[in-house]
């Protein structure tokens, strides 16, 4: 892929078009170009997808597809994995990145970074639930969760932020009050909210300002 690019004129280093695949530059003092745009070199890849629903969010899997089988050929890296979980059914805004100190600082429990949540129920939402999640609720099996922000969007619909990742959390949040999810989709982690124009099943570089958005 990068190399097609190549012959076909689409990288510069500095003012000069380069075809030959093999040309060596020096990193540190030129600026590369590609397709007009300048590319960061960048000791590790950092990585949004819009996951799409039948997916697992792992590296590899002996009988199903992971999130890493839909990453393009040219963003893949050998160590890339996941930052946390999404359930198989479950879409929007994922993570991929090969810097494992990053993932750390987003998924450690005692970080708190918020994670919202769009969320379709089978029953009506009890305005009495927005009180009841505020406050930490005690799941079936006793497990705590902390606080969470629950905003009623429609009778059946709405978003809801958590600031940790326990297993099936929002489905079991919800199911300590009656309710199955339906759809399940992550629209935001800190202030990086999923961009609207990535389609399901898309990739693409974070930028710079977006890594720092998701701490925010
Ligand atoms: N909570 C869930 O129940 N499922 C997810 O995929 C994410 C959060």
């Amino acid at each position: 892929m990068a190399k097609t690019q190549i012959h076909r004129g689409k990288v510069k280093i500095g003012d000069t078009v380069i075809r030959d695949p093999s040309h060596i530059f020096d990193a540190e003092a030129q600026e590369v170009f590609y397709k007009g745009e300048k590319v960061v070199f960048s000791e590790y890849i950092y990585i949004v997808m819009n996951k799409p629903k039948g997916l697992l969010s792992a590296t590899e899997d002996k009988k199903q597809k992971t999130v890493l089988d839909i990453v393009p050929y040219e963003m893949k890296r050998k160590n890339m994995f996941p930052v946390g979980r999404l359930d198989k059914d479950t879409t929007g805004l994922l993570i991929l990145t090969d810097d494992g100190t990053f993932a750390h600082r987003l998924t450690a429990p005692s970080k708190t970074v918020g994670k919202t949540y769009r969320v379709v129920l089978d029953g009506e939402i009890d305005e009495t639930l927005v009180d009841l999640f505020k406050g930490g609720i005690t799941l079936a099996d006793g497990t705590l969760c902390k606080p969470a922000n629950l905003r009623i969007i429609d009778k059946n619909i709405a978003d809801i932020t958590i600031t940790e990742g326990k297993y099936h959390q929002i489905k079991r949040m919800f199911g300590t009050a009656g309710l199955g999810v339906v759809e399940l989709k992550r629209t935001s982690i800190g202030r990086f909210i999923l961009p609207n124009n990535l389609a399901e099943g898309e990739c693409r570089y974070l930028t710079e300002k977006e890594k720092e958005n998701l701490f925010r």
